[in-house]
C-alpha cells in the first residue's frame, strides 16, 4: 500500500491501475479512521480491484466556530490500520494540494433542497464544503464507485444527488452504520466525550429505538412522539439539536402513509454534536 499526498503522483498511480485494467473505488475520509471507515473500504474491496481512501480534514466544510483545530489527525495509524484492511492507496494531501489558490472565490458545487433543514440548518454551508470537495476528490479519482456511510444519512442523500444532477460517471454506495457494543454509532468525535458522556451516549440511538417502536405499533401523532422523545434526550443530559421523521427517499416530512420513514437525530453532549439514525420500513 502507497501513500501520495499530491494529484500528480495520484494520478500517476491510477493510471498504472487503469492499464492493468483494475476497477477503482474510492472510500473518502476525514481520517481518524475507525470500524466504521473500514467496513467501507471492506466494502469497496468486494468490488473493485484497487481502493483508494483519501484522508483530508477538508476546511470548507467546517463552520467558524466548530472543530477544524482539533480535528484528530492520525495518519501514522490511519496508515496501519488501511494496509491490514488491504486498501491499495491513501490519498493525504495537504490543504494547499486542494485548494492551491485559497478557498475564496473557489468554485462552490451546492445540491438545494436536500441539503437544507436538519444538519444543513444546523450547520450554514457545510454540505456545500462537503460536495465541492467529494466532487473534486471523484474527478482527481474518477473511481467505478465510491462508498460513503449511512450514519450521515443526509450528507449520503446530497451526494447520490450531486452523482446524479451532474452525471457523474460513478455508482455511488451506502454502507449501514457501524455501532460499539452498546449501540453507540462509532464517530471520530466520540473520542471529545468524557467518560461521563460516554456512558451517556448509547441512550441517542435508544431513544430512536424507542421512537421505531413506538412508530411501529401504529402511532401516527408524529409531533407527540418527537416531543417526548426529546424531553427523554434532555432528561439523559442531551441538547437536543434536531430529531425528525422524514420520508428515507426525499428526505421531506414523513406523513402518515410514508412507508420509509428515516429517524434522524443531531444532539449535544457538552460540546460534542453526536448525530445518528434509523431506518424505519413499515408494513
Ligand atoms: P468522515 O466523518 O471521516 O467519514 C467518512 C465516511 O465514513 C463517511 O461516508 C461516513 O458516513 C462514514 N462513517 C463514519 N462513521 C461511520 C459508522 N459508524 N458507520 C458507517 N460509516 C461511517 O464524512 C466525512 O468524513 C466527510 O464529510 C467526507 C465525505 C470525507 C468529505 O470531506
Amino acid at each position: 500500500m502507497n501513500t501520495v499526498h499530491s494529484i500528480a503522483q495520484l494520478r500517476a498511480a491510477l493510471t498504472r491501475a487503469r492499464q492493468e485494467n483494475k476497477r477503482i473505488g474510492l472510500v473518502p475520509t476525514m481520517g481518524n479512521l475507525h470500524e466504521g471507515h473500514i467496513a467501507l473500504v471492506e466494502m469497496a474491496l468486494q468490488r473493485t480491484d484497487y481502493v483508494v481512501v483519501s484522508i483530508f480534514v477538508n476546511p470548507l466544510q467546517f463552520g467558524p466556530n466548530e472543530d477544524l483545530d482539533s480535528y484528530p489527525r492520525t495518519l501514522a495509524e490511519d496508515q496501519r490500520k488501511l494496509l491490514d484492511a488491504g486498501a491499495h492507496l491513501v490519498f493525504a494531501p495537504s490543504v494547499s494540494d486542494m485548494y492551491p489558490e485559497g478557498m475564496d472565490g473557489h468554485t462552490q458545487v451546492s445540491v438545494p433542497v436536500v441539503s437544507e433543514g436538519l444538519c444543513g440548518a444546523s450547520r450554514p454551508g457545510h454540505f456545500d464544503g462537503v460536495s465541492t470537495v467529494v466532487s473534486k476528490l471523484l474527478n482527481m479519482v474518477q473511481p467505478d464507485i465510491a462508498v460513503f456511510g449511512e450514519k450521515d444519512f443526509q450528507q449520503l442523500a446530497v451526494i447520490r444527488k450531486m452523482a446524479h444532477d451532474l452525471c457523474l460517471p460513478v455508482q455511488i454506495m451506502g454502507a449501514p452504520i457501524v455501532r460499539a457494543t452498546d449501540g453507540l454509532a462509532l464517530s471520530s468525535r466520540n473520542g471529545y466525550l468524557d467518560e461521563a458522556q460516554r456512558r451517556t451516549a448509547p441512550q441517542l440511538y435508544r431513544t430512536l429505538q424507542h421512537i421505531e417502536q413506538q412508530l411501529q405499533t401504529g402511532r401516527q401523532d408524529f409531533s407527540a412522539v418527537i416531543e417526548e422523545a426529546r424531553l427523554t434526550l434532555t432528561e439523559a443530559g442531551f441538547i437536543p439539536d434536531y430529531l425528525d421523521l422524514r420520508d428515507a427517499s426525499t428526505l421531506q416530512p414523513a406523513t402518515p402513509e410514508t412507508r420509509e420513514i428515516v429517524i434522524l437525530a443531531a444532539a449535544f453532549l457538552g460540546k460534542t454534536r453526536l448525530i445518528d439514525n434509523l431506518l424505519c420500513k413499515l408494513p
